[in-house]
This record gives C-alpha cells, structure tokens and sequence, in this order.
C-alpha cells in the first residue's frame, strides 16, 4: 500500500483522484483548508463516502502552512497537488489570492516535500499557461502568454516544480488540464451553470458571442492521467480531450440533452477568458500512453444523469 497525499483533496478533481486511489488500495491524506470560494459543505459532501475508509484521513488545513505540511508528509511517496484558487474571472478581479495560493503556496509544498521521502509530485497545471493563441491545437512547446492572473500563477507553479527536480532533484509532473468538467463540478464552471439552468428550463446566459471555443475534459480521463504519472513521465504535458466546440454548441447540447426549453441570452464578454483552447496530447500518448477515452457527447450525457439525481 502507498501512501499519497491529495492536496486540495475535498474540491472537484481531487475528491475523484482519492475516490480513484482508494479504490486501487492506496492509503490517502487529503490536505484542504475548505476555501470559501465556493460552499464548503459542498467540499465536504465530496468526501463524505471516503470519512470511514480506514485508509482515508482528513487534514483540514492550508498547503502555506509549513508546520502542518511538514507533519502531513509523513511517510507520504505521491503528492497529488490539486490545492489551487482555481478560475480565471475571480484572478482579474483579485489576483492577489491566486498568486499566494497558486504559486507561492505551491513553492511552501515544494520545499517542504524536500525535506521528505517523497518519490514524485504530481501538479495539477492548466490550459491557461497558453493564453494568447499562436497556433491550434496547443502543444508544450506552444508559448505561454498567459491572459489572466490564474494563467500566470499556474506556470508559475510548474516553473518551481521544473526548477526543483533540476537543482535539488526532485521528481515532478505538470499536468495542463483542459477544461475539466463531471460529477462534483466546481459550481462556477459553465456546464454546470448551464446544465442547472436546463434542468429547470431556465434561460441560459453566455457571455460575449458564444464562439470562444473550449477543448472539454471529462474527470476520468483527468484521474487516469494522474495516476498514469505515478510511474511514468516527467516535465510537462497536455492532459485534453482534443476536440474544442464552441460555447454556443456546448449551450445548445446540453439543452438537447436535458430535453430543456431554456433559451440562450447573452451578456457582456468577461476580461481574462482565453479565446479558444484545443490541446494536442501526442506527447502524453507518446511518453504516458495516455489517451482521451469520453467524448464530450458522451460526458454531457453522463453529467446531465448524475446532476438530475445530485438535485433530486
Ligand atoms: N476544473 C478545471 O477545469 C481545471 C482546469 C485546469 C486546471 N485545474 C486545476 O486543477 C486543480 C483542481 O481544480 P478543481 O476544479 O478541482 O478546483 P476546486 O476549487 O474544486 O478544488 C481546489 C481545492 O483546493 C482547496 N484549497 C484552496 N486553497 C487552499 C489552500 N491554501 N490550502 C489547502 N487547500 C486549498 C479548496 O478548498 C478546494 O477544495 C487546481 O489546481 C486547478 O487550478 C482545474
């Protein structure tokens, strides 16, 4: 059994990477301080099934804590680094928070791992490090003009993991996820918004003119690729579904799959939104033999069952 550490483990992707490593036998701490950005009860409903797991213990806390990091690192091989102030509309409003999580947070976790025995840090990265399009669809060697804080703070991260296994040799991933979406969504995220607002055949509300275009990521392809990178891979990779559609067709899916009366309406465009996002994932097939396996199609659908029974 495998000792792993989840931080950020109560949000969205890091309760499926626990449920996933639970599942597989591991033993997991989940480090989380329940940031009021969204509902702390709904972080807190997102690991209920996992509270009497013998194998699972919560540690509710800040990743800037280094006393607390210290002593949770104990006897911990993997760190699954999900701790993040995610969303890049809340970051053009107040970039500071997202600075002293994202980056400076990430180098107390860093540098506190040094002083442990853990074999490999995996990041959670993000398609924001791309920013300003160049070309379609986004490799790694794509340059990073980051168009929001949130961008900034997350290449900033994967700066420090790079830089620590070069000076200090400490093993470590960058995982640029696309786009991630599923059941225990982060509440801000538009599938959500939009499926809640379908669901009740309420408007739906796009900013800008819809045609932005987003390369959606279903979670299970998310946690596979993370626990892909246990034993394989190193620096960075693109971690997408590899087909983008646009905020329009998204809108107009999910309305088709919930057979919803909303309408669609729009509002003004908001500062800090990356115009479109498309990931090449050659390079994660290559080194990782990790391929996108749910299509948007198919994860809508999946999403739209589970949201119907969430709210039920
Ligand atoms: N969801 C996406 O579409 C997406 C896309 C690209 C990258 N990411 C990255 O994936 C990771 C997980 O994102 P998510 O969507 O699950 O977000 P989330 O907000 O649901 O999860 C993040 C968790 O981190 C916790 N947290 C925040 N600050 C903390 C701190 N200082 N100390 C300890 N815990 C803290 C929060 O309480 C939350 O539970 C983040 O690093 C995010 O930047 C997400």
């Amino acid at each position: 059994m495998t000792k792993c550490l989840v931080t950020g483990g109560a949000g969205f992707i890091g309760s499926h990477i626990i449920e996933n490593l639970l599942n597989l036998g591991h033993e997991v701490v989940c480090l989380d301080n329940f940031d009021a950005y969204y509902s702390p009860q709904l972080k807190g409903k997102n690991i209920e099934p996992f509270m009497k797991n013998a194998h699972f213990k919560l540690v509710e806390g800040d990743i800037r804590d280094k006393a607390l990091l210290n002593q949770t690192l104990d006897g911990v091989e993997y760190v699954f680094h999900e701790a993040a102030q995610a969303g890049v509309r809340i970051s053009v409003e107040a970039p500071m928070k997202p600075h002293e999580i994202n980056a400076t947070g990430t180098l107390n976790l860093l540098e506190s791992v040094l002083d442990s025995d853990v074999r490999k840090v995996i990041n959670a990265s993000s398609s924001s490090v791309y920013g300003r399009v160049e070309y379609l669809p986004f490799d790694e060697d794509h340059p990073n003009q980051p168009v929001s804080p949130y961008g900034v703070s997350k290449l900033l991260a994967e700066h420090y993991c790079r830089v620590f296994e070069e000076l200090y040799g400490l093993k470590s991933v960058s995982l640029r996820y696309f786009t991630v979406y599923g059941p225990r969504m982060r509440p801000d995220l538009a599938i959500n918004i939009f499926t809640k607002a379908a669901l009740k055949n309420e408007p739906i509300t796009i900013f800008g003119d819809g045609e932005k275009t987003r390369d959606f990521t279903y979670v299970d392809d998310i946690v596979r690729a993370n626990l892909i990178c246990m034993e394989k891979g190193s620096g960075v990779y693109n971690i997408g579904a590899g087909n983008s559609i646009s905020i329009n067709d998204l809108a107009r899916k999910i309305i088709e799959i919930n057979e919803s009366k909303s309408e669609i309406v729009y509002s003004d465009s908001v500062k800090g939104d990356a115009e479109h996002t498309l990931a090449s994932s050659e390079k994660a097939l290559k080194e990782l033999a990790w391929n996108p396996e749910i299509t948007v199609e198919e994860g809508l659908e999946r999403y739209a069952k589970w949201m119907s029974n969430f709210q039920s």
